[in-house]
């Protein structure tokens, strides 16, 4: 089968997460910050979502950590190698516009995001504060880039191996104590992002998050990436993946989330063998 997508650059970031530059002009030309894409590995390959995270001239970024069967395939990949499709960008960019003060922040592999949404509030005039965190030092990514792009970057560590020992959260409220701050977007494990959400709700911060439930077809027609959000049924690969953090269901993300966790454990054991 021809497969078309080339991996141009492929790097090992951390243990399980990898970086890799795809070829795929169609999509380089059109991604903003936000969206995303919805790869297949081959014919018979499962359909995986990973959000753009930088664009350079007809590549773009993916990065991801391993946790199933089709990340586990896509790792024993290199550059030279190509991917069967590559379809995107698909879902709504993010509401980029001048706030004046925006705090953009990441966890865990969800700092892949960061950037190309700090880089695109920062050209629209505003001041950047990111902040990344991570569980240790050595699963912190990004760094330098973010550093390069916001106005303040501040790291987290659970462990404390690095920057601020604690949690994005612990670092946003003092932010918010201390000064204004006009719109906050978060990404990482839906966990992270409730608790750190739930940090702006007394400020009354406009906060966005990046939904990451289980997609198929990522179009709005299968139905897989149904989420609530203020009482409404919404699908996050068009509707979203962004949405208003303060009113989101939480909860029922984190059900649908686990749905196929019995498949999915089956299936990377499978391809294990
Ligand atoms: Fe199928 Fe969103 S992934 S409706």
């Amino acid at each position: 089968m021809k497969r078309l997508y080339t991996i141009e650059l492929a790097t090992k970031l951390a243990d399980r997460v990898y970086e890799y530059w795809i070829r795929a002009p169609q999509v380089a030309q059109h991604a903003r910050a936000g969206q995303f894409i919805i790869l297949r590995l081959h014919e018979k390959g499962e359909r995986i979502p990973l959000t753009i995270s930088a664009v350079r001239g007809d590549t773009v970024r993916v990065i991801f950590m391993t946790v199933g069967k089709t990340t586990e395939e896509l790792a024993t990949l290199g550059a030279g190698d190509s991917i069967s499709d590559v379809v995107g960008p698909l879902g709504k960019p993010s509401e980029i516009a001048d706030y004046g003060t925006c705090c953009v922040i990441g966890g865990g592999v969800g700092i892949a995001s960061t950037p190309l949404i700090a880089k695109e509030l920062k050209d629209a005039g505003n001041h950047v504060i990111g902040i990344i965190g991570a569980r240790s030092a050595d699963l912190l990514i990004l760094e330098d880039e973010m550093e390069e792009i916001c106005d303040e970057l501040y790291v987290t560590t659970d462990d404390g191996s690095k920057g601020v020992h604690g949690f994005a959260a612990d670092v946003l409220k003092k932010l918010l104590e201390e000064r204004k701050i006009d719109r906050v977007w978060i990404i990482g494990p839906a966990i992270m992002m409730k608790v750190t959400s739930g940090v702006t709700v007394p400020y009354g911060v406009k906060t966005y998050v990046s939904l990451n439930p289980i997609m198929v077809d990522g179009t709005g027609m299968c139905g897989s990436c149904r989420v609530t959000v203020a009482g409404e049924t919404k699908f996050a690969c068009v509707d979203g993946p962004e949405f208003d953090a303060h009113q989101v269901d939480f909860a029922e993300l984190m059900q649908r989330q686990r749905i196929y966790t019995t498949q999915e454990k089956e299936s990377l054991e499978r391809f294990a063998e």
